[in-house]
């Protein structure tokens, strides 16, 4: 896929992408450093890290693997330490990408398998912003440094066995708009993406196996899937200057996917149908006027949707 950004809008910057050496993380990694951007990514798997770091290599990208636990703050701390050793001091981009989620009913999840998914995701968003403030303040970026936390969907409303992760993904929500309101006197931009249902990602395999289909069949636009593309493309605006007034938002992308309910009338019968509620109204009204005169009335029944 092609971006229709300009290769060069994030020449010049230091980005950090947790959970960068697989997955949407590893996309966004490669986008921001195909965007002129030096990228360091952090995961806990130092054989998938070096993958990931030889990959984004291999296509001109300066990268730097980073091994370590977001859960940890020792780490984090560890990780801006070692970028600002590498590459000077100051960060432009942070992305909030680690997380970790399964399906587990309420009665099933363990408190330790609740703990573990709020740990990864909230914890672990915190941890990293925190560690990474004082380099995300000394950017010397025009348009601010950014923080873009990957969120999600499913605790808009409610999402069938995923209690732990929406309550993780509810305190990102929250972390976005509290650090964006903290951090923006020190020209720190902070956003979120709730992405939507990503085709070829481990949530995909995850949290809907076998389902792809009727997944699609819910999503409101062209019922397709996103692209990691999609998700890297939107990280690539909001680190932008394009996005420089920007802050304390969270960017859906999905296809409006979340918005989708069952359809109570089908799409070519809702005119029938609605004309046909408002007839038979009528027709209550005529029918009362013409029992005097023994007429029917106009309009019948509404349904035979
Ligand atoms: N159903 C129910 N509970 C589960 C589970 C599942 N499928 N998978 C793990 N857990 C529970 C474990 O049983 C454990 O609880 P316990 O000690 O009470 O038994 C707890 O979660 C921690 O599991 P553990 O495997 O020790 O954690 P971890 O830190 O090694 O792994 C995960 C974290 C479980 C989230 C792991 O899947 C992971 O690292 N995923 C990262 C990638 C990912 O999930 N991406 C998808 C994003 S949508």
């Amino acid at each position: 896929m092609e971006s229709p950004f300009k290769p060069d809008i994030l020449k010049g910057r230091v980005a950090l992408v947790t959970g960068g050496s697989s997955g949407i993380g590893l996309e966004i990694a490669r986008q921001l450093g195909l965007h002129g951007a030096r990228v360091a990514i952090s995961g806990r798997r130092q054989d998938v890290l070096d993958s990931a770091v030889a990959a984004l290599a291999a296509e001109g990208i300066t990268a730097l693997g980073l091994q370590g636990d977001v859960r940890s703050a020792a780490s984090c701390e560890g990780w801006i330490a070692s970028l600002e050793q590498r590459w000077g001091p100051g960060l432009d981009v942070l992305v909030n990408c680690a997380a970790g989620n399964f399906l587990a009913t309420a009665e099933e999840l363990s408190p330790n398998g609740f703990k573990t998914v709020m740990e990864i995701d909230a914890l672990g968003t915190f941890n990293t912003s925190r560690a990474a403030f004082p380099a995300l303040k000394a950017s010397r970026c025009p348009s601010g440094a950014a923080v873009v936390n990957i969120s999600a969907t499913l605790q808009y409303g409610a999402t069938w066995w995923q209690a732990h992760a929406s309550a993780a993904k509810s305190a990102v929500d929250s972390l976005t708009r509290s650090l964006a309101l903290e951090w923006g006197e020190f020209g720190v931009r902070v956003n979120g993406i709730a992405p939507g249902p990503i085709e070829e990602t481990a949530g995909m395999a995850k949290l809907a196996p076998g389902a792809k289909e009727f997944v699609q069949s819910t999503i409101p636009l062209r019922n397709q899937m996103g692209r990691k593309w999609d998700i890297a493309m939107a990280v690539v605006f909001l680190a932008s200057p394009a996005a420089a007034f920007v802050s304390g938002d969270v960017l859906v992308v999905d296809g409006a996917a979340w918005m989708w309910r069952p359809q109570l009338v089908e799409r070519r019968a809702v005119s029938r149908a609605s004309r046909g509620v408002e007839g038979r109204s009528r027709a209550v009204g005529l029918a009362t006027e013409e029992k005097a005169g023994g007429g029917a009335g106009a309009g019948g029944p509404v349904s035979k949707l």
